[in-house]
């Protein structure tokens, strides 16, 4: 028996490595060829802390208190050296991945198909075409080589994890570098390289209701969340606010349909801000964030979208005087132009 660990570093990288029943985390990541941090290996010396931010685990009884205090075990620290898992695990390693000797990692795909789904939104689906399935945590991103050139910009997986093939969902910025070319020359079976996964926004554990904030293609990494709660168990009520500017760009609503009779408990609004829009909901996502659903502050967010929403979200959230227990956000920043 073996449990999937995600070793999250602080810039952001992500590797996802097994680990044996019995084995200790910083053993297996050695033999994955991660060199995390560590000094004794003994308990004695404390370098090994890392923050378990999810997953079932004991910390091993051969540590000292000067290594991993009570309070800081109660907060989730954790020696690598001496922990024993007993389920999937998210670490979040307090280091660069450059120090744990890991190199970045980069895919080869295969172009499936490239969909303009409302007037502003893309469909991109890569193959990975016989080479296994990839690994993320949900709500991450990879960088992503606009062929022929250097470049690269950062999208969102809207597809779950553990797949053969991944999607993402693009925004069709005018005269943009990769728009342009998903629009005039992406033809399917063309090569398409990117690195990652990337990102510490991804969806925890539900332990209370969760509120999922996206403004335009900001829908991507909950489409990749929701995705995985159909596959696991929720027992919180899990809402969706997904704002967009114009009728046109409203994208995947079939998709979030679907999600929606297989999540219990998940329910969604969608919001227009033009106010000329037939769209039942009209303005800004926060317009539709009722006290109700802020339960107290008593809630997890996750908030994706172009800065200035993601900004406009956290004045609301301040000037309500609501600090949620968690609050996660993810801006879709653009790129520098070229
Ligand atoms: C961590 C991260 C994850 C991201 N995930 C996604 C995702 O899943 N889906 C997605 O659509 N985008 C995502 N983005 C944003 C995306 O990387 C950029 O929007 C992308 O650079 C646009 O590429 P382009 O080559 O088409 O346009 P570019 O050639 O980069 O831009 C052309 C011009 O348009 C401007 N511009 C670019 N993007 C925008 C924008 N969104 N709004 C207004 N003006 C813009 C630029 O400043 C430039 O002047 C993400 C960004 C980050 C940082
Ligand atoms: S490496 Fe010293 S306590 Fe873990």
């Amino acid at each position: 028996m073996s449990y999937r660990v995600a070793l999250n570093f602080e810039d952001g990288a992500t590797r996802i490595i097994d680990c044996k029943d019995g084995e200790r985390v910083l053993d297996a990541a050695y033999r994955n060829k991660i060199n995390l941090p560590m000094d004794c290996s003994d308990g004695v010396c404390g370098t090994c802390k890392c923050r378990c931010e999810e997953g079932e685990y004991e910390l091993g009884d051969e540590y000292i208190e000067d290594a991993l205090t009570e309070d800081e075990a109660a907060e989730g620290l954790v020696l690598t050296c001496q922990m024993l898992i007993s389920s999937d695990c998210v670490i979040s390693v307090p280091a660069p991945s450059s120090a744990c000797k890991i190199k970045a990692q980069e895919y080869e795909a295969e172009l499936k198909t490239v969909d303009l789904v409302s007037d502003s939104t893309i469909v991109l689906t890569l193959d990975l075409a016989g080479k296994g399935e990839l690994d993320f945590l949900p709500g991450q991103y990879v960088n992503l080589n606009v062929p022929g050139t250097t470049e690269t910009r950062a999208y969102s997986f809207s597809s779950r994890p553990r797949s053969d093939s991944v999607s993402f969902l693009i925004r069709n910025v005018p005269d943009g570098l990769m728009s342009r070319w998903l629009t005039d020359e992406a033809k399917p079976g063309v090569k398409m390289r990117f690195v990652g996964p990337n990102g510490s926004f991804f969806l925890r554990k539900v332990e209370r209701p969760v509120i999922l904030l996206a403004g335009g293609t900001g829908l991507a990494p909950m489409l990749s969340m929701l995705e995985v709660l159909t596959r696991s168990e929720c027992n919180h009520p899990v809402h969706l606010i997904y704002g967009v500017n114009h009728d046109g760009d409203l994208a995947e609503l079939e998709r979030i349909k679907t999600l929606a009779a297989n999540i219990p408990g998940f329910t969604w609004d969608c919001v227009v801000a033009d106010e000329n829009s037939h769209n039942p909901l009209r303005g800004y996502v926060t317009h539709h964030l009722d006290d109700a659903r802020l339960n107290g502050g008593d809630c997890d967010i996750y908030l994706c979208g172009p800065p200035p929403m993601v900004e406009a979200v956290r004045v609301f959230l301040k000037r309500k005087n609501v600090e949620p227990r968690h609050f996660y956000y993810e801006k879709f920043a653009a790129s520098e132009a070229v």
